[in-house]
């Protein structure tokens, strides 16, 4: 499992977005319009001049109703994923085509009680699931159990004989992180960020991994 460090509790502090990315394996950007979400982050440009010395690839995680637009903006930076919610759209094949053809891999994330069936149309075009396991909206609220999704994308994949990675965001500790196990990709915010020895935190949460 990798870990995408989320900084959306520190994105004012420049020095401890850069220490989060040396500590993890992606950075998961977050970026929240105000009406997918009830409050909207920092503008993406404002975002990105704090992100300077990020080396990590990219994974960004759009909250937001008018995708493309966001997706201009975004593409900018070279992400390695650009994910956008299900919930956010009527026409989800019209993005993921728009994503493909800026040559970005394609995420398509779940809230928590948007069930699995609703993406499955799309599952063979795309190269992530992010199964939010909190609302969106912000960080270092309390894990929602939505393990059984991640056991039915898994069997999905299995069965379909698909590539897509499994993502979970929202929550996770040393001791949730041991109920997801099986998943590619973790997104890990103020689990980290709440303490000041950030390379500790991310100790933990690999030791937890092992128990
Ligand atoms: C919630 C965001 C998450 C959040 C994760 O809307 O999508 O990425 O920042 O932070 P923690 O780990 O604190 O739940
Ligand atoms: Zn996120």
């Amino acid at each position: 499992m990798k870990i995408s460090g989320s900084f959306l509790t520190i994105q004012d502090d420049e020095n401890k977005i850069t220490k989060l990315n040396e500590v993890t394996d992606y950075m998961h950007f977050d970026v929240m319009d105000g009406h997918f979400t009830a409050r909207p982050t920092l503008p993406f440009s404002e975002i990105i001049q704090k992100t300077d010395k990020v080396t990590n690839p990219k994974d960004i995680h759009l909250m937001v109703i008018d995708i493309k637009k966001y997706v201009d903006e975004v593409v900018k930076t070279s992400p390695e994923y650009i994910t956008f919610h299900i919930e956010a759209t009527e026409n989800p094949e019209e993005i993921i085509d728009y994503i493909k053809s800026k040559n970005v891999k394609v995420g398509m994330a779940l809230n928590p009680e948007t069930e699995v069936k609703t993406i499955c149309p799309y599952l063979n075009k795309i190269d992530l699931v992010l199964v939010m396991s909190v609302h969106p909206g912000a960080g270092g609220q309390k894990f929602i159990d939505i393990t059984d999704k991640i056991k039915e994308l898994k069997n999905y994949r299995l069965q379909n004989n698909l590539k897509y990675i499994i993502e979970v965001d929202g929550g996770i500790n040393d001791e949730t992180i041991k109920k997801v196990k099986d998943v590619d990709l973790a997104v890990v915010g103020s689990y980290i960020t709440n303490h000041e020895d950030f390379a500790k935190q991310v100790a933990k949460l690999r030791r937890s991994l092992h128990e």
